[in-house]
């Protein structure tokens, strides 16, 4: 882009002010600047202008009161028959695999790409490491191809394929590991004008786990999956290394209800748990954020004395690839965050501020739950599968996720194998070897008939 063009497109969004430093720029500050100005989606930028409070436009209410939808226990013959259909799914190559790994993981405070982050309690491997060998685990249990979408941010980009790199893909096929980048919006002021946070420097952030829809389109993803004959995608997010990814009785259920989105859900561990919660209104499906559960939501009870809002949602998704796509061509809802966010001053100096000044848009996936067709609700017990990474210190930090995976293994050597392994010895499993007791049950079997 041209300084011409740059002034041009500014001047008509109202925007003139990034180009205020120009005279005072080098020539590769100005060039990395007009290549910012022309990465920003103004069409984009007007909705967000327009979410703004003093834009005068309130949040739309939401039709239809809130209630507790059905979800699936599963156990018995369903359980079966949804594993064998997941097995069908992943056997033909219809399953591929999306991570979204874009986010900042600033609560961690971790430099680098949060995946990177080393978990493992004696091998200390990355959380990546745990996501991929559970990749390479099912393909070679199913003789498939599971291709692994990993989403990053522009910011994390280098440092994640650098990673990927550096440990050999995890032994995985480097064509079936395709990462993509989310886009980033620029923050703006309370009347709406997009921040300088130097004088050749557009502020800019992650649009959003729900970046992702826009992210897969820009990059020709859909177009890969099709070709490649994908038509499920297993979904989470980076900071769980418990999560079954593509668990075959989750894909098989969600195959067979043919369903386009489906959501695992676990009991929340107190009623003001920070989790999303999924209602009912009218006849459709909706997420409802936990800051916007009222106090009477949170502690409603049923007539036995449960939670009447009692499931919450840890991120852990299956779609229809077409569903996807479908959303991937509507605007999806944007949210706001009033931030700190350092801004230049007159003369150029960067000024970092101590309270709220700005604001960041993001959007999220679970926004598209109202527009599925068919929506399947599946409980787990989240001992077995969500011990998220998000603080240093304290709760859903790296010592309660790698006591939650300690314990995990313990219990599926009790279980599956009746080893039983005292809590004071230490122990890791690498899920290559094991993504579940059956794995060892087959390789303990072909051992002894070698
Ligand atoms: P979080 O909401 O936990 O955000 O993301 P975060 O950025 O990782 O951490 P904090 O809030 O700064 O501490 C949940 C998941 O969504 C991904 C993250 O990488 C994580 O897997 N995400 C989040 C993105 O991929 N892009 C984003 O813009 C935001």
């Amino acid at each position: 882009m041209k300084y011409e063009q740059a002034t041009e497109i500014l001047r008509q969004n109202g925007q003139e002010h990034l180009l205020r430093f120009w005279k005072t720029l080098g020539k590769a500050e100005q060039k990395s600047l007009l290549e910012q100005i022309e990465s920003i989606d103004f069409r984009e930028v007007a909705r967000c202008r327009a979410m703004l409070p003093g834009a005068g436009k309130p949040a739309a209410a939401k039709k239809g009161v809130p209630t507790a939808p059905k979800v699936t226990v599963l156990k018995g013959a369903l359980l079966k028959k949804a594993v064998a259909a997941g097995e069908r799914e992943l056997a033909a190559g219809r399953v591929g695999v999306l991570l979204v790994a874009g986010g900042q993981g600033s609560r961690l405070g971790f430099e680098g790409p949060k995946g990177a982050y080393p978990i493992g309690p004696i091998s200390n491997e990355p959380l990546f490491y745990f996501h991929a060998r559970k990749v390479l685990a099912l393909s070679r249990r199913y003789g498939a191809s599971i291709p692994f979408y990993i989403m990053t941010s522009m910011a994390n980009y280098a440092d994640t394929v650098a990673h990927f790199e550096e440990h050999g893909f995890y032994g995985l096929d480097k064509k079936d590991v395709i990462f993509f980048k989310q886009g980033m919006w620029p923050g703006m002021t309370e009347d709406g004008k997009i921040i300088l946070d130097k004088p050749g420097h557009v502020f800019m952030s992650p649009d959003g786990h729900g970046g992702m829809l826009a992210a897969l389109k820009a990059n020709g993803c859909f177009e890969d999956m099709a070709k490649r004959g994908v038509k499920t995608l297993f979904y989470f997010q980076v900071d769980n290394p418990l999560v079954n990814v593509a668990e075959p009785a989750f894909v098989g259920l969600h195959v067979l209800e043919k369903s386009e989105y489906s959501l695992k859900l676990c009991a929340k561990r107190n009623p003001r748990e920070g989790l999303g919660m999924v209602v009912r209104r009218g006849r459709g499906f909706d997420m409802i954020e936990y800051t916007e559960m009222t106090r009477e939501m949170n502690y409603r009870k049923t007539a036995d004395g449960d939670l009447y809002f009692k499931y919450g949602s840890p991120a852990i998704h299956v779609f229809d690839r077409e569903f996807l796509e479908r959303e991937a061509k509507k605007d999806m809802p944007l949210h706001l965050a009033h931030k700190k966010i350092a801004t230049v001053d007159d003369a150029g100096k960067t000024v970092v501020h101590d309270t709220a000044n700005g604001y960041k848009f993001e959007k999220f996936i679970f926004d598209i739950l109202p527009d599925a067709k068919r929506v399947t609700l599946l409980a787990f017990d989240r001992r077995d599968e969500f011990a998220p990474v998000k603080n240093a210190e304290g709760s859903d930090s790296p010592q309660t996720c790698r006591d939650a995976l300690r314990a995990k293994w313990r219990r599926q050597l009790a279980g599956d194998l009746h080893i039983i392994v005292p809590s004071a010895l230490p122990l890791e499993i690498d899920p290559l070897y094991m993504y579940d007791g059956s794995d060892i049950l087959k390789r303990g079997f072909l051992l002894q008939k070698n």
